[in-house]
């Protein structure tokens, strides 16, 4: 099917024929555009999932296992029962029967982080597991009360180190249903034939999450609905997941979710929304449970750690002939997320040979999940600190080798790109940032104690687009638009974005147009996560605008001055239609609705399946360009500059879309200098489960950082959009490492770069 959706001609394959309001512009597209959900949350008066209050309402607090695997021999719950303000403890002996949560993936509306069971027997998967749900009168009481419940248990012998796991054995990983396994001709043959060739071996640690909204919902059962209030970024998954596991109708499971106080990948399907329902069932109340930061790290997964190996061959003259990146990742027997690192390594450069792997191998560990760009983020510091070690062995200047092996098509598909101007990307970043004053010699500049030095990398992620979109617009004669989609703001800006999408293709200004998201009862099967969410609102607005244009001609009539035109050759503009290339043609629509008696007008449709990911090699680019001061004596490293060059598309708001790419440049800092989840690898236990110990970036940590872009629209992407929420985290710790070796000819390969490493 791939093949034939790759040899169709471009027209009949979705974006074949690029969009017309691309270039037909009302002004709403590109202009920086501020929140319109800000003056709320300034003000405090934007209602996050652990604020909704209900009447009646209880709290809820976790008791978690210490031991990794195993069963749960003795609970002694009476003491805690006992205590003040406790209303009842659940563990599972008294929690509801449960269906296990289908998995991510293993069916269309499936959300589950794993498909382990909740809370139904005595076994133990791994330490942090909860063990019993503590509902109490306050959250104090709940939380004092937890320190109470007795369990003793009886320890199996648990896989927790990965020297272990990868004795027991590994296989190819498997990732979205195929495995993370490409060969293009014979790159070992190819490597030991080069001139000149690097082999390294990278790693890169666990990571957590550490949104500053702690996972939280408030959770009721009304006329035998449940209503949850959460922090999702899949509202639609999560309702029908749960259906499946209360053994209830779909439609019995309302999940809203307006505001998200940052996802990243790990605001979709844990155990304590399932538990806290469960609770909340038990008691007959409405109940809260706000996991606490340990909670966190105990009950959400991360992104697991790899060990990569990157060997690239080239030419004397910088062409490379092969790339060889493969390695080894941790997940658990209940999930499919091994960490797909070698993402970005095929599509990056023409090489006539290429082999990627990932083996992927068994912990008893809580399952790891998304985090922001899983695999391109940890992936691009592999393959992009081993071009910077290649063209140092060439003496070659590490843009020009890049530029040099830019691939006309895509290297391991073999499809077209769909539009790709990184080329474009690399020169203007150059220039911005002054790059041509870089001493290619390492170690070479100095200011007192400090060594100076430049680095820079590709930042890349794909362009996706999910099947499930969906959207209602309801447009009435006064001129108002209501957009209706089951989409999520986690912070990134969609609420204003996909507003003034609605408004430039609607011809309506801002203030006229409501877009409605956040809730399960709305239209559509949307993630927030892929970096795909706006491709997938996009095109679903693109269709539903489609069905209301043919729905409003069909009103208008022959007596309309769009009398006889087709759908496609008409534009929403100044609160009317028109012919697109001759606007004198036009009517408003309050003179369509009026004369057709109507007070509104209401239509909902899906776009097509997204083939157009099958049909073109589909990207965002970026080039990363880092300066790095490195204390001489302590090995201390700050980032002094930071430039990320993207080619993404077009940019629908430069505003939020600038935040965008800024964020995930500074979660990239962290990345690169200070993020480590310490696993202990005896007990299987996370030991730094806090912000005191898990270091993220300050603001003493961040310098100003510069973006620009090409602002290229791609002609097969709706609106001419690619994604920007991932991007910025990848390449980002290789542009750093990069200009640590530029500042002190130490190479560091195994992250977090920490001072010790450069002493
Ligand atoms: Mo992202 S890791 O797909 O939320």
């Amino acid at each position: 099917m791939s093949k034939a959706i790759a040899l169709a001609p471009d027209r009949w394959i979705p974006g074949g024929t690029p969009d017309p309001l691309i270039s037909h512009r009302h002004g709403h597209i590109g202009r920086p555009t501020t929140r319109i959900d800000g003056p709320l949350k300034v003000a405090g008066a934007a209602p996050f999932a652990a604020e909704f209050p209900m009447e009646g309402m209880v709290y809820a607090a976790l008791a978690n296992s210490t031991i990794a695997k195993g069963r749960i021999v003795e609970l002694d719950t009476r003491t805690a029962e006992e205590a003040p303000g406790v209303i009842a403890v659940m563990t599972h002996r008294n929690a509801p029967r449960l269906s296990p949560p289908p998995a991510f993936m293993s069916s269309p509306k499936a959300a589950g982080g794993d498909s382990l069971p909740v809370m139904q027997d005595a076994s133990i998967h791994w330490n942090g597991e909860p063990v019993a749900v503590v509902i109490a009168q306050t959250q104090e009481q709940a939380n004092h009360a937890r320190s109470l419940v007795r369990v003793t248990y009886e320890a199996e012998p648990a896989i927790t180190s990965l020297g272990a796991a990868k004795a027991r054995g590994s296989r190819t990983a498997m990732f979205m249903g195929q495995p993370l396994h490409d060969e293009v001709g014979d790159a070992d043959a190819a490597l030991a034939a080069s001139a000149v060739n690097v082999d390294a071996s990278y790693s890169t640690p666990r990571h957590n999450h550490n949104a500053i909204e702690l996972h939280g919902v408030t959770v009721a059962w009304q006329d035998g609905v449940l209503r949850i209030h959460d922090a999702s970024q899949l509202v639609a998954h999560e309702a029908w997941t749960l259906a499946q596991m209360f053994g209830i109708d779909e439609d019995k499971v309302v999940v809203t979710s307006p505001f998200v106080g940052g996802g990243f990948g790990g605001k979709c399907l844990w155990q304590h929304q399932v538990l806290a329902a469960a609770a909340s069932r038990m008691v007959g109340r409405p109940v809260r449970l706000v996991l606490s930061r340990e909670d966190v790290y105990r009950l959400v997964g991360g992104r697991s750690n790899t060990e990569q190996r990157v060997a690239l061959g080239a030419d004397p003259d910088g062409r490379i002939k092969a790339i060889i990146h493969e390695g080894v990742t941790p997940k658990t027997a209940f999930n499919a997320m091994p960490e797909p690192f070698i993402l970005p390594t095929r599509s990056a450069y023409a090489s006539e040979t290429i082999k990627l792997d990932v083996q992927a191998v068994e912990l008893d560990m809580l399952s790891n999940t998304f985090m922001r760009a899983p695999g391109e983020s940890v992936g691009t510091f592999a393959l992009e600190s081993a071009l910077d070690e290649l063209a140092h062995k060439l003496d070659m200047d590490p843009i020009e080798l890049r530029i040099r092996n830019e691939p006309e098509k895509d290297p391991t598909n073999g499809l077209p790109f769909s539009s790709r101007h990184i080329v474009e990307a690399w020169r203007a970043g150059a220039e911005r940032f002054g790059w041509s004053a870089r001493k290619p010699a390492s170690g070479t500049v100095r200011d007192g104690e400090w060594l100076v030095g430049m680095g820079c990398a590709t930042a890349t992620y794909p362009y996706y687009r999910m099947p499930g979109g969906a959207a209602r617009i309801t447009l009435t004669r006064e001129g108002h638009a209501t957009v209706d989609i089951a989409a999520h703001e986690m912070g990134m800006g969609t609420a204003t974005t996909h507003t003034m999408v609605a408004a430039e293709r609607l011809g309506l200004p801002l203030e006229a147009v409501t877009f409605n998201y956040g809730d399960s009862t709305l239209p559509g099967v949307v993630l927030a996560g892929g970096s795909q969410q706006t491709a997938s609102i996009g095109a679903s607005v693109i269709a539903a605008h489609r069905a209301l244009v043919k729905e409003l001609l069909k009103l208008a009539g022959n007596d309309s001055p769009l009398a006889g035109l087709k759908p496609d050759e008409v534009g929403g503009t100044d609160c009317g239609l028109c012919k697109l290339d001759d606007p004198a043609l036009y009517e408003s629509y309050a003179s369509i609705l009026g004369r057709a008696q109507r007070v509104s007008v209401c239509v909902e449709a899906s776009p097509s399946a997204p083939m157009e990911i099958m049909h073109w090699s589909m990207h965002s680019h970026g080039a990363m360009f880092c300066e790095v001061r490195v204390h001489a004596v302590t090995g201390e490293v700050r980032v002094s500059r930071f430039l990320g060059s993207f080619d993404c598309g077009r940019i629908l708001n430069p505003k939020t879309a600038g935040s965008q790419f800024r964020g995930g440049i500074i979660m990239g800092l962290g990345l690169a200098l200070m993020e480590e989840t310490r696993f202990d690898e005896r007990s299987g236990r996370i030991v730094n489960p806090s912000l005191s110990e898990y270091h993220v970036p300050v603001h003493m940590d961040v310098p100003e950082i510069d973006v620009i872009w090409t602002d290229i629209p791609d002609p097969h992407a709706p609106m001419g959009a690619r994604g920007i929420g991932e991007i910025g985290i990848t390449g980002t710790a290789a542009a750093v490492a990069n200009a640590v070796f530029n500042a002190t000819g130490k190479r560091v390969r195994d992250l977090p770069i920490t001072l010790d490493k450069l002493m």
